[in-house]
Protein backbone atom coordinates (compact mmCIF):
# COMPACT_ATOMS: atom_id res chain seq x y z
CA UNK A 1 0.00 0.00 0.00
CA UNK A 2 1.18 3.38 -0.90
CA UNK A 3 1.45 6.20 1.90
CA UNK A 4 -1.44 8.62 2.57
CA UNK A 5 -1.31 12.01 1.23
CA UNK A 6 -3.82 13.13 3.55
CA UNK A 7 -2.81 16.04 6.14
CA UNK A 8 -4.48 17.69 9.18
CA UNK A 9 -4.70 21.11 7.41
CA UNK A 10 -3.21 23.48 10.05
CA UNK A 11 -0.64 22.31 13.08
CA UNK A 12 -3.80 23.65 14.81
CA UNK A 13 -5.75 20.83 13.67
CA UNK A 14 -3.41 18.14 14.66
CA UNK A 15 -3.53 19.34 18.35
CA UNK A 16 -6.96 19.59 18.49
CA UNK A 17 -7.43 16.19 17.22
CA UNK A 18 -4.92 14.67 19.39
CA UNK A 19 -6.43 16.61 22.07
CA UNK A 20 -9.81 15.42 21.53
CA UNK A 21 -8.86 11.76 21.16
CA UNK A 22 -6.80 11.84 24.76
CA UNK A 23 -9.61 14.39 26.65
CA UNK A 24 -13.37 12.19 26.92
CA UNK A 25 -14.12 9.72 29.28
CA UNK A 26 -11.09 8.96 30.84
CA UNK A 27 -10.63 12.13 31.75
CA UNK A 28 -14.34 13.24 33.25
CA UNK A 29 -16.07 9.86 33.80
CA UNK A 30 -12.82 7.37 34.63
CA UNK A 31 -10.55 9.38 36.60
CA UNK A 32 -13.05 10.42 39.58
CA UNK A 33 -14.55 6.94 39.83
CA UNK A 34 -10.90 4.92 39.42
CA UNK A 35 -9.49 7.72 42.08
CA UNK A 36 -12.56 6.82 44.41
CA UNK A 37 -12.53 2.95 43.95
CA UNK A 38 -8.22 2.96 44.41
CA UNK A 39 -7.86 5.15 47.50
CA UNK A 40 -7.61 8.42 46.60
CA UNK A 41 -4.48 10.63 46.36
CA UNK A 42 -2.65 6.98 46.18
CA UNK A 43 -3.82 7.01 42.82
CA UNK A 44 -3.58 10.69 41.68
CA UNK A 45 0.01 10.91 42.27
CA UNK A 46 0.82 7.44 40.69
CA UNK A 47 -1.23 8.83 37.70
CA UNK A 48 0.82 11.82 37.49
CA UNK A 49 4.41 9.88 37.62
CA UNK A 50 2.99 7.74 34.99
CA UNK A 51 1.44 10.02 32.28
CA UNK A 52 5.14 11.84 32.67
CA UNK A 53 7.64 8.99 32.51
CA UNK A 54 5.56 7.01 30.44
CA UNK A 55 2.59 8.20 27.94
CA UNK A 56 4.27 11.08 27.07
CA UNK A 57 7.47 9.54 26.18
CA UNK A 58 5.21 6.39 24.35
CA UNK A 59 2.97 9.20 23.21
CA UNK A 60 5.53 10.71 21.04
CA UNK A 61 6.79 6.86 20.60
CA UNK A 62 3.71 6.28 18.67
CA UNK A 63 3.11 9.47 16.12
CA UNK A 64 6.13 9.00 15.22
CA UNK A 65 5.87 5.53 13.88
CA UNK A 66 2.71 6.99 12.10
CA UNK A 67 4.32 9.37 10.93
CA UNK A 68 7.40 7.49 9.48
CA UNK A 69 5.11 4.94 8.03
CA UNK A 70 2.19 7.40 6.78
CA UNK A 71 0.23 4.49 6.60
CA UNK A 72 -2.63 2.71 8.55
CA UNK A 73 -0.74 1.52 11.76
CA UNK A 74 -0.42 -2.56 10.58
CA UNK A 75 0.46 -1.57 7.26
CA UNK A 76 3.22 1.84 8.57
CA UNK A 77 4.50 -1.13 11.06
CA UNK A 78 4.95 -3.45 8.07
CA UNK A 79 6.95 -0.96 5.89
CA UNK A 80 8.88 0.39 8.40
CA UNK A 81 10.12 -3.49 9.81
CA UNK A 82 11.11 -3.68 5.84
CA UNK A 83 12.66 -0.31 5.88
CA UNK A 84 14.55 -1.54 8.70
CA UNK A 85 15.18 -5.22 7.74
CA UNK A 86 13.53 -6.57 11.07
CA UNK A 87 10.75 -9.36 11.51
CA UNK A 88 7.88 -8.52 9.16
CA UNK A 89 5.65 -9.87 12.28
CA UNK A 90 6.01 -6.39 13.84
CA UNK A 91 2.89 -5.66 11.76
CA UNK A 92 0.87 -7.94 13.86
CA UNK A 93 1.08 -5.14 16.69
CA UNK A 94 -1.11 -3.17 14.62
CA UNK A 95 -3.54 -6.17 14.83
CA UNK A 96 -3.46 -6.25 18.31
CA UNK A 97 -4.10 -2.12 18.79
CA UNK A 98 -6.88 -2.65 16.26
CA UNK A 99 -8.38 -5.52 18.94
CA UNK A 100 -7.81 -3.23 21.67
CA UNK A 101 -9.72 -0.03 20.31
CA UNK A 102 -12.68 -2.43 19.66
CA UNK A 103 -13.32 -3.54 23.21
CA UNK A 104 -12.67 -0.54 24.40
CA UNK A 105 -15.09 1.07 21.82
CA UNK A 106 -17.32 -1.53 22.67
CA UNK A 107 -18.29 -0.21 26.01
CA UNK A 108 -16.76 3.43 25.69
CA UNK A 109 -20.24 3.60 23.33
CA UNK A 110 -22.74 1.94 26.37
CA UNK A 111 -21.35 4.68 28.42
CA UNK A 112 -21.25 7.48 26.07
CA UNK A 113 -24.76 7.14 25.52
CA UNK A 114 -25.35 7.74 29.54
CA UNK A 115 -24.57 10.78 28.65
CA UNK A 116 -27.33 11.24 25.48
CA UNK A 117 -29.90 9.30 27.95
CA UNK A 118 -28.80 12.33 30.94
CA UNK A 119 -28.48 15.51 28.01
CA UNK A 120 -32.37 14.47 27.31
CA UNK A 121 -33.25 14.20 31.10
CA UNK A 122 -31.69 17.55 31.94
CA UNK A 123 -33.21 19.33 29.43
CA UNK A 124 -36.46 18.20 30.26
CA UNK A 125 -35.96 18.99 33.79
CA UNK A 126 -36.27 15.74 35.40
CA UNK A 127 -33.82 16.28 38.20
CA UNK A 128 -35.55 19.43 39.60
CA UNK A 129 -36.19 19.51 43.29
CA UNK A 130 -35.10 15.60 43.76
CA UNK A 131 -33.41 14.49 46.86
CA UNK A 132 -30.03 12.61 46.22
CA UNK A 133 -31.72 9.16 47.03
CA UNK A 134 -34.40 10.05 43.90
CA UNK A 135 -31.90 10.84 41.91
CA UNK A 136 -29.73 7.89 42.66
CA UNK A 137 -32.46 5.71 42.11
CA UNK A 138 -33.25 6.92 38.94
CA UNK A 139 -29.50 5.97 37.71
CA UNK A 140 -30.22 2.36 38.88
CA UNK A 141 -33.42 2.42 37.26
CA UNK A 142 -31.78 3.09 34.01
CA UNK A 143 -28.97 1.23 34.12
CA UNK A 144 -32.04 -1.56 34.33
CA UNK A 145 -33.97 -1.11 31.32
CA UNK A 146 -31.93 -2.33 28.53
CA UNK A 147 -34.14 -1.42 25.38
CA UNK A 148 -33.49 2.25 26.74
CA UNK A 149 -29.29 1.57 26.83
CA UNK A 150 -29.30 -0.09 23.68
CA UNK A 151 -31.79 2.87 21.48
CA UNK A 152 -28.53 5.44 23.49
CA UNK A 153 -25.81 3.16 22.48
CA UNK A 154 -27.00 2.64 18.74
CA UNK A 155 -27.42 6.39 18.43
CA UNK A 156 -23.75 7.08 19.83
CA UNK A 157 -22.26 4.62 17.12
CA UNK A 158 -24.27 6.12 14.66
CA UNK A 159 -22.74 9.77 15.56
CA UNK A 160 -19.45 8.21 16.17
CA UNK A 161 -19.71 5.96 12.50
CA UNK A 162 -21.11 8.67 10.30
CA UNK A 163 -17.75 10.94 11.34
CA UNK A 164 -15.38 8.20 10.04
CA UNK A 165 -17.07 7.31 7.03
CA UNK A 166 -17.04 11.20 6.03
CA UNK A 167 -13.27 10.99 6.65
CA UNK A 168 -11.81 12.02 9.81
CA UNK A 169 -9.84 15.12 8.39
CA UNK A 170 -12.62 16.65 7.50
CA UNK A 171 -14.70 15.57 9.43
CA UNK A 172 -13.37 16.23 12.89
CA UNK A 173 -11.21 19.43 12.46
CA UNK A 174 -15.09 21.62 12.41
CA UNK A 175 -16.00 19.58 14.99
CA UNK A 176 -13.02 20.30 17.66
CA UNK A 177 -12.53 23.84 16.71
CA UNK A 178 -15.87 25.26 18.27
CA UNK A 179 -16.51 22.24 20.52
CA UNK A 180 -13.40 21.58 23.20
CA UNK A 181 -13.01 25.22 24.13
CA UNK A 182 -16.88 24.83 24.96
CA UNK A 183 -16.30 22.36 27.22
CA UNK A 184 -13.00 23.92 28.89
CA UNK A 185 -14.96 26.68 30.01
CA UNK A 186 -18.17 24.86 31.87
CA UNK A 187 -15.65 22.76 33.63
CA UNK A 188 -14.06 25.92 35.38
CA UNK A 189 -17.74 27.04 36.43
CA UNK A 190 -18.40 23.42 37.40
CA UNK A 191 -14.86 24.16 39.19
CA UNK A 192 -15.47 27.55 40.54
CA UNK A 193 -19.11 26.30 41.97
CA UNK A 194 -17.11 23.03 43.67
CA UNK A 195 -15.18 25.75 45.81
CA UNK A 196 -18.12 27.33 47.36
CA UNK A 197 -18.95 24.05 48.82
CA UNK A 198 -18.91 23.04 52.15
CA UNK A 199 -17.06 19.23 50.95
CA UNK A 200 -14.59 21.42 49.12
CA UNK A 201 -11.98 20.95 51.54
CA UNK A 202 -12.47 17.19 52.14
CA UNK A 203 -11.86 16.85 48.67
CA UNK A 204 -8.97 18.59 48.37
CA UNK A 205 -7.49 16.95 51.39
CA UNK A 206 -8.27 13.51 50.01
CA UNK A 207 -7.13 14.04 46.42
CA UNK A 208 -3.85 15.87 47.43
CA UNK A 209 -2.59 14.43 50.83
CA UNK A 210 -0.36 11.39 49.97
CA UNK A 211 -1.11 8.29 51.60
CA UNK A 212 1.34 5.97 50.65
CA UNK A 213 -0.16 3.37 52.89
CA UNK A 214 -2.75 3.07 49.97
CA UNK A 215 -0.68 2.15 47.50
CA UNK A 216 -0.89 -1.82 46.17
CA UNK A 217 -0.14 -3.34 43.19
CA UNK A 218 -3.55 -3.66 42.48
CA UNK A 219 -3.74 0.65 42.45
CA UNK A 220 0.11 0.56 40.83
CA UNK A 221 -1.14 -1.22 37.77
CA UNK A 222 -4.64 0.54 37.42
CA UNK A 223 -2.81 3.81 38.03
CA UNK A 224 -0.26 2.74 34.74
CA UNK A 225 -3.20 1.59 32.65
CA UNK A 226 -5.40 4.77 33.14
CA UNK A 227 -2.51 6.64 32.66
CA UNK A 228 -2.57 5.18 29.29
CA UNK A 229 -5.78 5.19 28.45
CA UNK A 230 -6.33 8.72 29.42
CA UNK A 231 -3.82 9.67 26.63
CA UNK A 232 -5.08 7.41 24.56
CA UNK A 233 -1.56 5.71 24.10
CA UNK A 234 -1.25 2.10 23.47
CA UNK A 235 -3.52 1.37 20.80
CA UNK A 236 -1.89 2.34 17.68
CA UNK A 237 -4.78 5.25 17.76
CA UNK A 238 -2.22 7.99 18.29
CA UNK A 239 -0.51 5.99 15.41
CA UNK A 240 -3.26 6.25 12.76
CA UNK A 241 -3.60 10.20 13.70
CA UNK A 242 0.24 10.39 13.03
CA UNK A 243 0.27 9.05 9.65
CA UNK A 244 -1.73 12.41 8.75
CA UNK A 245 0.78 15.13 10.51
CA UNK A 246 1.83 17.52 8.93
CA UNK A 247 5.63 17.65 7.52
CA UNK A 248 7.08 20.76 9.80
CA UNK A 249 5.37 20.84 13.30
CA UNK A 250 7.19 20.04 16.56
CA UNK A 251 5.88 16.32 17.44
CA UNK A 252 7.13 16.63 21.43
CA UNK A 253 5.92 20.46 21.96
CA UNK A 254 2.54 19.09 20.76
CA UNK A 255 2.24 16.38 22.58
CA UNK A 256 3.14 18.15 25.92
CA UNK A 257 0.82 20.52 25.43
CA UNK A 258 -2.12 17.50 25.21
CA UNK A 259 -0.77 15.71 27.98
CA UNK A 260 -0.96 19.17 30.04
CA UNK A 261 -4.43 19.96 29.41
CA UNK A 262 -5.37 16.37 30.09
CA UNK A 263 -4.00 15.91 33.44
CA UNK A 264 -5.96 19.52 34.29
CA UNK A 265 -9.55 18.88 32.72
CA UNK A 266 -9.03 15.51 35.07
CA UNK A 267 -7.86 17.60 38.25
CA UNK A 268 -10.73 20.00 37.81
CA UNK A 269 -13.39 17.17 37.39
CA UNK A 270 -12.10 15.27 40.03
CA UNK A 271 -12.38 18.40 42.25
CA UNK A 272 -15.84 19.34 40.99
CA UNK A 273 -17.23 15.63 41.89
CA UNK A 274 -15.51 14.95 45.32
CA UNK A 275 -16.53 18.53 46.40
CA UNK A 276 -20.06 17.35 45.63
CA UNK A 277 -19.41 14.16 46.65
CA UNK A 278 -18.10 15.32 50.37
CA UNK A 279 -20.93 17.99 50.74
CA UNK A 280 -23.89 15.37 50.68
CA UNK A 281 -21.67 12.89 52.04
CA UNK A 282 -22.15 9.94 49.19
CA UNK A 283 -19.72 7.34 48.66
CA UNK A 284 -16.62 8.25 46.67
CA UNK A 285 -15.94 4.92 45.65
CA UNK A 286 -19.13 4.46 44.25
CA UNK A 287 -17.80 3.19 41.02
CA UNK A 288 -18.74 3.85 37.46
CA UNK A 289 -22.40 5.77 38.58
CA UNK A 290 -20.23 8.09 40.24
CA UNK A 291 -20.45 11.34 37.76
CA UNK A 292 -24.34 10.36 36.76
CA UNK A 293 -25.30 10.54 40.45
CA UNK A 294 -23.36 13.43 41.94
CA UNK A 295 -23.73 15.67 38.89
CA UNK A 296 -27.36 16.07 38.86
CA UNK A 297 -27.30 15.84 42.16
CA UNK A 298 -25.16 19.38 42.60
CA UNK A 299 -26.85 20.82 39.74
CA UNK A 300 -30.23 20.45 40.85
CA UNK A 301 -29.36 23.21 43.65
CA UNK A 302 -27.46 25.50 41.35
CA UNK A 303 -29.65 28.96 40.28
CA UNK A 304 -30.68 27.55 36.40
CA UNK A 305 -28.89 24.28 37.48
CA UNK A 306 -30.38 22.60 34.56
CA UNK A 307 -29.19 25.08 31.95
CA UNK A 308 -25.86 24.25 33.19
CA UNK A 309 -26.52 20.30 33.66
CA UNK A 310 -27.68 19.87 30.03
CA UNK A 311 -24.92 22.19 28.62
CA UNK A 312 -22.36 19.38 30.51
CA UNK A 313 -23.24 16.72 29.38
CA UNK A 314 -23.80 17.88 25.94
CA UNK A 315 -19.64 18.62 25.85
CA UNK A 316 -19.31 15.47 27.48
CA UNK A 317 -21.04 14.20 24.67
CA UNK A 318 -19.16 16.16 22.12
CA UNK A 319 -15.16 15.02 24.57
CA UNK A 320 -16.55 11.69 24.13
CA UNK A 321 -17.92 11.74 19.85
CA UNK A 322 -14.29 13.02 19.48
CA UNK A 323 -12.49 10.32 21.34
CA UNK A 324 -14.84 7.56 19.96
CA UNK A 325 -13.62 8.84 16.23
CA UNK A 326 -10.31 7.75 17.02
CA UNK A 327 -10.85 4.40 18.66
CA UNK A 328 -12.60 3.40 15.39
CA UNK A 329 -10.12 5.27 13.19
CA UNK A 330 -7.08 2.68 13.49
CA UNK A 331 -9.74 -0.51 12.79
CA UNK A 332 -11.04 1.48 9.87
CA UNK A 333 -8.07 2.90 8.19
CA UNK A 334 -6.43 -1.06 8.47
CA UNK A 335 -9.39 -2.15 6.29
CA UNK A 336 -9.22 1.85 3.94
CA UNK A 337 -5.31 -0.07 3.14
CA UNK A 338 -6.74 -3.45 2.08
CA UNK A 339 -8.59 -1.47 -0.34
CA UNK A 340 -12.13 -1.17 1.17
CA UNK A 341 -14.32 1.98 0.22
CA UNK A 342 -13.97 4.16 3.41
CA UNK A 343 -18.04 4.52 4.21
CA UNK A 344 -18.36 0.23 3.73
CA UNK A 345 -15.24 0.02 6.13
CA UNK A 346 -17.50 2.31 8.72
CA UNK A 347 -20.41 0.30 8.68
CA UNK A 348 -19.07 -3.01 9.06
CA UNK A 349 -16.70 -2.19 11.91
CA UNK A 350 -19.47 -0.11 13.92
CA UNK A 351 -21.86 -2.94 13.55
CA UNK A 352 -19.79 -5.25 14.60
CA UNK A 353 -18.81 -3.51 17.92
CA UNK A 354 -22.29 -1.88 18.53
CA UNK A 355 -23.43 -5.88 18.53
CA UNK A 356 -20.20 -6.34 21.14
CA UNK A 357 -21.65 -3.71 23.08
CA UNK A 358 -24.93 -5.05 23.79
CA UNK A 359 -23.32 -7.87 25.74
CA UNK A 360 -22.12 -4.23 28.25
CA UNK A 361 -25.67 -2.77 27.93
CA UNK A 362 -27.13 -6.35 29.33
CA UNK A 363 -24.46 -6.57 32.18
CA UNK A 364 -26.27 -4.11 34.06
CA UNK A 365 -29.29 -6.24 33.77
CA UNK A 366 -30.03 -9.58 32.55
CA UNK A 367 -26.15 -10.40 32.36
CA UNK A 368 -25.32 -8.61 35.59
CA UNK A 369 -24.38 -12.03 37.29
CA UNK A 370 -22.51 -13.52 34.49
CA UNK A 371 -19.24 -13.69 35.64
CA UNK A 372 -16.42 -14.18 32.89
CA UNK A 373 -12.91 -13.70 34.90
CA UNK A 374 -13.13 -13.89 38.90
CA UNK A 375 -16.41 -11.43 39.83
CA UNK A 376 -16.58 -9.38 36.63
CA UNK A 377 -19.06 -9.30 34.72
CA UNK A 378 -19.05 -8.36 30.86
CA UNK A 379 -18.91 -4.64 31.74
CA UNK A 380 -16.44 -4.89 33.96
CA UNK A 381 -14.24 -7.25 31.92
CA UNK A 382 -13.87 -5.04 29.04
CA UNK A 383 -13.81 -1.56 30.80
CA UNK A 384 -11.07 -3.06 33.24
CA UNK A 385 -8.46 -5.40 31.37
CA UNK A 386 -8.31 -3.36 27.46
CA UNK A 387 -7.48 -0.29 29.40
CA UNK A 388 -5.58 -1.44 32.16
CA UNK A 389 -3.39 -4.66 30.65
CA UNK A 390 -3.83 -4.42 26.57
CA UNK A 391 -2.98 -0.74 26.48
CA UNK A 392 0.47 -1.00 28.72
CA UNK A 393 1.40 -4.29 26.82
CA UNK A 394 0.84 -2.60 23.26
CA UNK A 395 2.80 0.92 24.55
CA UNK A 396 5.43 -1.27 25.56
CA UNK A 397 5.79 -3.23 22.10
CA UNK A 398 5.04 0.36 20.46
CA UNK A 399 8.13 1.89 22.53
CA UNK A 400 10.12 -1.35 21.91
CA UNK A 401 10.11 -1.24 17.93
CA UNK A 402 10.35 2.65 18.37
CA UNK A 403 12.96 3.20 20.29
CA UNK A 404 15.41 -0.57 19.23
CA UNK A 405 14.06 -1.76 16.22
CA UNK A 406 13.21 1.05 13.59
CA UNK A 407 15.46 2.83 11.47
CA UNK A 408 17.28 5.33 13.32
CA UNK A 409 17.46 7.78 10.57
CA UNK A 410 13.61 7.48 10.04
CA UNK A 411 12.97 8.01 13.44
CA UNK A 412 15.25 11.26 13.85
CA UNK A 413 13.19 12.84 11.00
CA UNK A 414 9.72 11.88 11.96
CA UNK A 415 10.61 13.00 15.62
CA UNK A 416 11.62 16.37 13.95
CA UNK A 417 13.92 17.20 17.08
CA UNK A 418 17.48 18.11 17.36
CA UNK A 419 20.19 15.43 18.29
CA UNK A 420 20.09 16.07 21.54
CA UNK A 421 17.11 15.89 22.09
CA UNK A 422 16.91 12.69 20.32
CA UNK A 423 19.08 11.70 22.44
CA UNK A 424 17.46 12.26 25.53
CA UNK A 425 13.73 11.07 24.38
CA UNK A 426 15.76 7.81 23.49
CA UNK A 427 17.21 7.21 26.81
CA UNK A 428 13.83 7.67 28.59
CA UNK A 429 12.02 5.15 26.62
CA UNK A 430 14.88 2.62 26.72
CA UNK A 431 15.86 2.91 30.44
CA UNK A 432 12.78 4.16 31.94
CA UNK A 433 9.53 3.90 29.91
CA UNK A 434 10.06 0.48 28.72
CA UNK A 435 11.43 -1.26 32.07
CA UNK A 436 9.17 0.55 34.32
CA UNK A 437 6.01 -0.61 32.08
CA UNK A 438 7.69 -4.53 32.15
CA UNK A 439 8.28 -4.45 36.18
CA UNK A 440 4.68 -3.03 36.88
CA UNK A 441 2.93 -5.44 34.24
CA UNK A 442 4.92 -8.51 34.99
CA UNK A 443 4.68 -7.62 39.11
CA UNK A 444 1.05 -6.90 39.52
CA UNK A 445 -0.34 -9.54 37.01
CA UNK A 446 1.93 -11.67 39.42
N1 LIG B 1 -8.36 8.88 25.83
C1 LIG B 1 -9.75 8.56 25.70
C2 LIG B 1 -10.46 9.09 26.95
O1 LIG B 1 -9.84 9.52 27.87
C3 LIG B 1 -9.99 7.10 25.47
C4 LIG B 1 -9.15 6.49 24.40
C5 LIG B 1 -8.33 5.40 24.69
C6 LIG B 1 -9.17 6.98 23.10
C7 LIG B 1 -7.53 4.81 23.72
C8 LIG B 1 -8.37 6.41 22.11
C9 LIG B 1 -7.54 5.32 22.42
O2 LIG B 1 -11.64 9.04 27.03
Amino acid sequence: MSETLERWQSRRAFILAVTGAAVGLGNIWRFPYMTGENGGSAFLLLYVVFVVLLGLPMMMAEIMIGRAGRRSPMQALAFLAEEADISRHWKWLGLFGAITVFFILSFYSVVSGWSIEYLVSAVNGSFVNRSPQEIGASFDAFLADPLRMTFNHTLFMLLTMSVVAAGIVNGIEKLNNVMMPLLYGILIVLGGYAVTTSGFGAAMHWLFTPDVSAITWGVVLNAMGHAFFTLAVGACALMAYGAYMPDEQSLPRAVFGVAMLDIMVALLSGIAIFSIVFTHGLDPSEGPGLMFVTLPIAFSELPGGQVWLGAFFLLLLIATWTSSINLAEPMVSMLVGAGWRRSRAAILIGGLVWLVGLLSVLSFSTLADVHWIGEMNFFALVSTIPPDIFLPVGGLLIAIFAAWKMSREAAVAALGVSPGAFRLWLGLVRYVSIPLTAVVLVTSLI
